[in-house]
């Protein structure tokens, strides 16, 4: 089995938000951040795994700060943790305002890939070799975030099949929405 250290694949990409970037109010679009970042998920993975990957899944995007035309955006990104063929990797999304010299932690996110040979079947990726305590902790973590994501699937499966809307009316009481079904 080979290793990777997490800096052999570290990515940076940095790209300048242009006018078409942006919505009617003015600021980037979300869609335009999550490309920026799956592109981002893809360098990064790809390095670590030497082959082609694909984006299996995105944790939680939250975005809580909008970002202007004319900022520089910085995605960081790198191996959090690594199964068989698939890999958490870390987004970290920085802004920067060059005439005013500020800098803002945007947001983060962890997208899952996976690493797939020629004939699209999963592929083994090397595994990592932690050099840092922090690099320690994010790994732990990801196994954390594994199990966390297993558990939430099985509640939305569980979710979904438990909810019979017309024996549930009364959760809808303090709810702003009105019952009107059609015939
Ligand atoms: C995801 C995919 C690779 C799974 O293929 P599969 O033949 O079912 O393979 P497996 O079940 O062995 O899963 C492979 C790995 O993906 C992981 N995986 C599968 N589904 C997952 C999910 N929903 N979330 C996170 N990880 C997932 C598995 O845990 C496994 O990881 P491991 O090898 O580290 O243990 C396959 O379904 C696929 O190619 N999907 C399309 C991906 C794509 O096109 N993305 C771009 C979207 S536009």
């Amino acid at each position: 089995m080979s290793f990777k250290t997490v800096a052999a694949s570290k990515t940076t990409i940095t790209e300048l938000m242009i006018p078409s970037y942006a919505n009617f109010g003015g600021k980037i679009h979300g869609g335009i951040l999550l490309s920026l970042m799956d592109k981002a998920a893809f360098a990064c993975a790809s390095k670590h795994a030497g082959s082609y990957c694909v984006t299996v899944s995105v944790d939680t995007v939250d975005f809580m700060q909008p970002i202007e035309v004319g900022e520089l955006v910085s995605l960081h990104a790198s191996v959090h943790y690594v199964g068989k063929s698939s890999m958490l990797i870390g987004i970290h999304v920085v802004s920067e305002n060059v005439t005013e010299s500020t800098v803002r932690n945007t947001n983060t996110s962890f997208f899952t890939m996976v690493a797939k040979d020629k004939s699209d079947k999963p592929k083994e990726v090397p595994g990592l070799i932690l050099e840092t305590e922090d690099e320690v902790k994010r790994f732990i973590e990801g196994i954390e975030r594994k199990s966390m994501r297993e558990t939430y699937k099985k509640g939305i499966k569980a979710l979904r099949e438990k909810v019979v809307p017309m024996q549930n009316l009364d959760k809808l009481e303090a709810e702003r929405c009105q019952v009107n079904l059609k015939k």
